[in-house]
């Protein structure tokens, strides 16, 4: 049995979680600062760590807690894991060292983890967890990929994006339809009410064989329609009209890596793995086993660093106290 304190710093989300055997979550703490940024329209970089260490202890402290009470009895941590890249540096810093300082304090193994991974690895937290190879779609605010993980730590990147990531894309387009921040869950409320039929925006890239991805021109694509209506702009329409294409592209490539790599697994990840459309087709429609993140571990969370640290503490995968932070990490 091992339990795994987990830090996620990288963006605008502070979380921490206590995770056992990396499956088990005693506590899951986020603490978001969507409210603070909402104003200017997107996350701002030195206001997010600063915020990070005005809370980081308090949320520390309630995790802890939470997980004494779910364990019912003192908990005993193996070690200490946080996000190390990629991300917003000042915030990355906050989390990874605070962490590294738990560790020397209370002489805990450090690991440093990579936010990708942990977006994978929240798929474990699940009723059912996936086994080892399986196909990955990762869907953030700055990822977009198609990636074959063949076993633990073996990543081999099929197919990304050569332009704007998916998440990026809902948050520009929710901006010129003057929805506020996140893009994301205000684009998916607009288009309920919306005809997902009216524009027929591009599905970029998807007539060739590579995995890649492209969004800047459904983005665009957007812009010219919205600037050919004269009277108010039929917004739900834009918007379901939009989520549509978005999530076509995103099926379309799926199935080619399927029936490039013959997976039999899928597991989505990240941020827009909230995205019920996308979830919904993802289930129906691909015919081979799809494993769907909670609702709860989709967007950014310490529950996925602590279960990935625990998958790499269980392969030895510690680090000295010197590592630090990587602004631009590749898997
Ligand atoms: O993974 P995440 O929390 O942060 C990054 O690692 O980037 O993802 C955040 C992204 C944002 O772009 C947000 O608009 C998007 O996830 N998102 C969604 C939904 N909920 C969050 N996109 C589409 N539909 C949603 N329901
Ligand atoms: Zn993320």
């Amino acid at each position: 049995m091992s339990i795994v304190l987990g830090f996620e710093t990288s963006c605008d989300e502070t979380g921490v979680a206590l995770v056992q055997d990396g499956r088990r979550v005693l506590s899951n703490e986020v603490a978001s600062q969507i409210d603070i940024h909402r104003e200017f329209g997107g996350v701002v970089p030195e206001i997010a760590s600063r915020q990070h260490t005005l809370i980081i202890s308090q949320i520390t402290e309630k995790a802890l807690r939470d997980a004494r009470e779910a364990a019912g009895a003192d908990i005993e941590i193996d070690a200490i894991a946080a996000t190390c890249g990629p991300g917003l540096m000042g915030s990355l810093l906050v989390g990874l060292s605070f962490a590294k300082a738990l560790a020397l304090t209370w002489r805990k193994p450090f690991v440093p983890v990579h936010h990708i991974e942990g977006h994978i690895y929240a798929a474990m937290l699940g009723e059912r967890a996936p086994e080892f190879p399986f196909l990955a779609l990762v869907v953030s605010g700055g990822h977009t990929q198609l990636i074959q993980c063949e076993r633990p730590h073996s990543y081999q990147i099929l197919g990304t994006t050569l332009d704007d990531a998916i998440g990026e894309s809902f948050d520009k387009v929710a901006r010129l339809l003057s929805l506020p921040y996140p893009g994301g869950p205000s684009i998916q409320k607009a288009a309920q009410d919306g005809d997902p039929k009216r524009y027929r925006f591009p599905r970029s890239m998807t007539d060739r064989e590579t995995l890649d991805f492209s969004y800047s021109g459904l983005k665009t694509a957007v812009l010219y329609a919205l600037r050919g209506e004269d009277g108010p702009p039929p917004v739900a329409d834009l918007a379901a009209s939009f989520q549509a294409a978005a999530v076509d592209i995103l099926l379309i490539k799926t199935q080619q890596a399927i029936a490039q790599t013959g997976a039999k697994r899928l597991v989505l990840a990240g941020g827009v793995a909230a995205n019920r459309l996308l979830r919904d087709r993802l289930t129906g429609e691909l015919g081979i086993e799809v494993f769907l993140p909670e609702f709860q571990y989709c967007v950014d969370n310490g529950a996925m660093i602590a279960a990935a640290g625990a998958a790499r503490f269980a392969h030895g995968h510690t680090a000295p106290l010197t590592a630090t932070a990587h602004s631009e990490l590749g898997l």
